[in-house]
């Protein structure tokens, strides 16, 4: 789908997601051919630069952040040309003058928020005030997104004061991730599956996502967020709306999100039973531990969080969803695996193994699906039952085209532009999922609770697994 003309302003033009995801992703979609004629991108920070000297900060974030294509020397010059940079102070009156006069008509005005959330308001309100947004504007933020339900409705009110919801982006880039929307199109464009997709066929679903990456560099952002926050309360529940969402009427921005907020507002609160948090240990051979990464010696913060909960409702009643994710865990893995119920009754003769269908949708590496189906074990020795998998990996199946899938940033700045907002998160959702999240670390906070130490390279702490075994269960093992 064809995108407008637009003038995009990345406030914090000069920042680490600036340079790591946003301007890379752009040039790529430049070279794409998807940015069209006429459009601009104007860096603004509080420092001093000329045009040419931020052209020059944005080519060396493409060398050291870019693929291959930063080689590509005509292009990127053509794409640096496109550069123009505004110095801005966010919360004070010095440079919108400027920032509005380079402002044109007839094109799309995009302000993306690479700041932290405390400028949200100061920048939404000049934005406002000095004439350089208009009823057509949109603004793009990130998380953190609040850190509570009070402190995200706050946010909320401040920016809707001075902005319309549909001319709010909120991003969760997990959301543009291409295996998430695959789950949509794997939901609802088989006859398979769907018949299938609920308490009485599925028992029970498993939401992983692993890092293998600590948080060394980001500890003072960390620990004040830990796993809680930081990934569950966002990303997890992302997927976890996905796999567990009515279908909605039409593949729309309202519709889609209409449904997934009914499945968080469906949420039962979680027991705190149902609860593990770990911290990642000092490694054998004396790597640093969470402590030390996070810099405080005293630190509570979780760097892994397992946990079951329960939609309360029709369709899922009874079926267990467990969740986790944490760092410094043994593989990078992100995936759902939805477990199906056991056959109820065996025709084979002394086949005693328990088999089941699962159904695996892995985001990454190796995006794909995967179905565990039971066969015929070849060879002679008679009706011997095994599982295997039904594998699709995308890049098999679809060869090179998979591989040139744009990546989170570049298909979520791509939509702002098409103004389609079915991948963005609205208001009322980020705050269910914080009412949601609340009480489970208010619970853990009025407990004293201690997060359990494990080792790095492992799956976690014991006690996750147990979370599990108590149920005869059984996690999926952490993989690459
Ligand atoms: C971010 C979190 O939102 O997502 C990070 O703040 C985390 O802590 C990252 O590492 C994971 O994203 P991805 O795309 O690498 O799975």
């Amino acid at each position: 789908i064809p995108v407008d003309p637009f003038d995009l302003v990345i406030f914090g033009g000069t920042g680490d997601l600036a340079r790591r995801k946003i301007l890379p992703g752009l040039f790529r979609r430049f070279r794409a051919g998807t940015m069209p004629e006429e459009s601009r991108i104007i860096g603004s920070a509080r420092s001093e630069h000329t045009d040419e000297e931020y052209r020059q900060i944005v080519s060396d974030a493409i060398a050291e952040f870019g693929g291959d294509e930063k080689d590509d020397k005509t292009n990127l010059d053509a794409f640096l040309g496109r550069l123009h940079y505004v110095r801005v102070d966010a919360a004070g009156d010095e440079g919108w003058e400027d920032l509005s006069a380079l402002m044109r008509d007839g094109v799309i005005r995009a302000f993306y928020f690479s700041v932290g959330p405390s400028l949200f308001g100061a920048l939404a309100e000049r934005l406002h005030r000095h004439g350089v947004a208009d009823d057509d504007s949109r603004i793009v933020v990130e998380k953190p997104f609040g850190r509570d339900l009070a402190s995200a409705r706050e946010l909320n009110e401040t920016l809707r004061s001075h902005f319309d919801e549909h001319q709010i982006y909120r991003i969760d880039h997990y959301l543009g991730k291409e295996t998430v929307q695959n789950l949509m199109a794997i939901r609802f464009g088989n006859v398979l599956f769907e018949p299938l997709w609920n308490n009485h066929y599925i028992d029970h679903i498993q939401i992983t996502v692993a890092e293998t990456v600590g948080v060394e560099g980001r500890g003072a952002y960390y620990d004040k967020s830990g796993a809680m926050r930081d990934m569950v309360q966002n990303h997890l529940m992302q997927l976890l709306c996905l796999i567990a969402m009515e279908p909605p009427a039409m593949y729309e921005a309202d519709a889609v999100r209409d449904e997934k907020l009914k499945v968080i507002r469906a949420l039962q609160p979680v027991d705190y039973h149902h609860l593990v948090r770990g911290q990642y240990d000092q490694g054998t051979e004396g790597e640093p531990g969470y402590r030390e990464d996070a810099g405080d010696p005293r630190s509570f913060t979780e760097s892994f969080v397992a946990l079951r909960c329960h939609i309360n409702n029709w369709r899922w009643a009874g079926v267990p969803f467990y969740l986790r994710t944490g760092k410094k865990l043994k593989a990078r893995t992100s995936e759902i695996a939805v477990v199906f119920q056991d056959l109820g009754h065996s025709i084979f003769e002394g086949d005693e193994k328990r088999h089941r269908n699962i159904l695996v949708i892995r985001l990454q590496p190796n995006e794909g699906i995967d179905l565990q189906v039971t066969i015929k074990e070849p060879g002679p020795g008679g009706m011997r039952l095994i599982d295997v998998p039904l594998d699709m990996t995308f890049a098999d199946a679809l060869g090179p085209e998979a591989e040139d899938v744009p990546d989170a940033y570049e298909r979520l700045i791509m939509d702002v532009f098409r103004g389609n907002q079915t991948l963005f998160m609205r208001g009322d959702e980020v705050e269910a999922a914080w009412a949601w999240t609340d009480p489970i670390i208010a619970g853990w906070e009025a407990r004293g609770d201690v997060p359990k130490l494990y080792e790095p390279g492992t799956a976690g702490p014991d006690d996750s697994a147990m979370l599990l075994h108590r149920d005869n269960r059984r996690w999926r093992d952490i993989k690459a």
